[in-house]
């Protein structure tokens, strides 16, 4: 995966109604290492990594990487978005060299449209900087919660297939939104 090439980084935090995506900072440490440790997390993205190794690696001042949102709610990071190119050079299929969305959140703060938020500011916020830009997602079918959010975003499927022993489904967004669009953003954001 690669960065957002041209795109200034980091951009000032993003506000919306109850959220604000930013930069990681120190007192976020203890929510990444609960996030990667949590197996509910890990069930359909590779599992939870062991609590003792994140205690090692991540550092005390986290730096994430361009593209990538901290995602704040009353001061307490509950989740991370992440926009981030993928490998043209060692990928193919329709996927290939586009930008993919990511998204993490504590399962305590699942179910309250967190995540339909935060990733809405994301891509409008891409639809601002890259604003051509085909936004493509992967997710296991069997992930029912993640297929709803990308429902809701407005991707559409482009493919299905077997990867790492289950039914992966790949979707993507036009630039501007998918359907619905016009719906989902009046009054929704306010980026400071
Ligand atoms: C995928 C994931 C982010 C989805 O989280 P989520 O909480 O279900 O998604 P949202 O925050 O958008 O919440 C939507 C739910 O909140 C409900 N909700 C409650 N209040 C709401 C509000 N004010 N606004 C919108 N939705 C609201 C919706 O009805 C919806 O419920 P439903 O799915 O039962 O229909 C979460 O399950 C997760 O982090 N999973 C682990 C990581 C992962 O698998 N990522 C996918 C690979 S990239």
């Amino acid at each position: 995966m690669g960065d957002l090439g041209p795109v200034a980084w980091p951009p000032p935090p993003i506000r919306t109604e109850r959220l604000v995506l930013r930069q990681p900072e120190p007192r976020d440490r203890p929510a990444i290492v609960e996030l990667h440790a949590s197996p509910q997390v890990g069930r359909y993205i590779g599992g939870a990594r062991p609590r003792d190794e994140l205690e090692r690696s991540v550092s005390e001042a986290p730096s994430g990487r361009p593209g990538q949102f901290v995602v704040d709610l009353a001061g307490a990071m509950i989740g991370l978005v992440q926009l981030v190119r993928r490998d043209a050079a060692h990928e193919e299929g329709p996927t290939a060299g586009r930008v993919d969305l990511g998204y993490l959140f504590l399962p305590h703060v699942w179910g309250h449209g967190y995540a339909t938020e935060a990733c809405t500011a994301a891509l409008d916020w891409l639809d601002r900087v890259l604003p051509d830009e085909r936004v493509v997602l992967s997710t296991q079918v069997a992930n029912q919660r993640s297929m709803r959010l990308a429902e809701r975003l407005g991707f559409t499927e482009i493919e299905r297939l077997e990867a790492h022993g289950a039914e992966q489904w790949f979707g993507e967004r036009p630039p501007g939104g998918g359907p619905g669009a016009e719906a989902r953003a009046p009054g929704r954001l306010d980026v400071r």
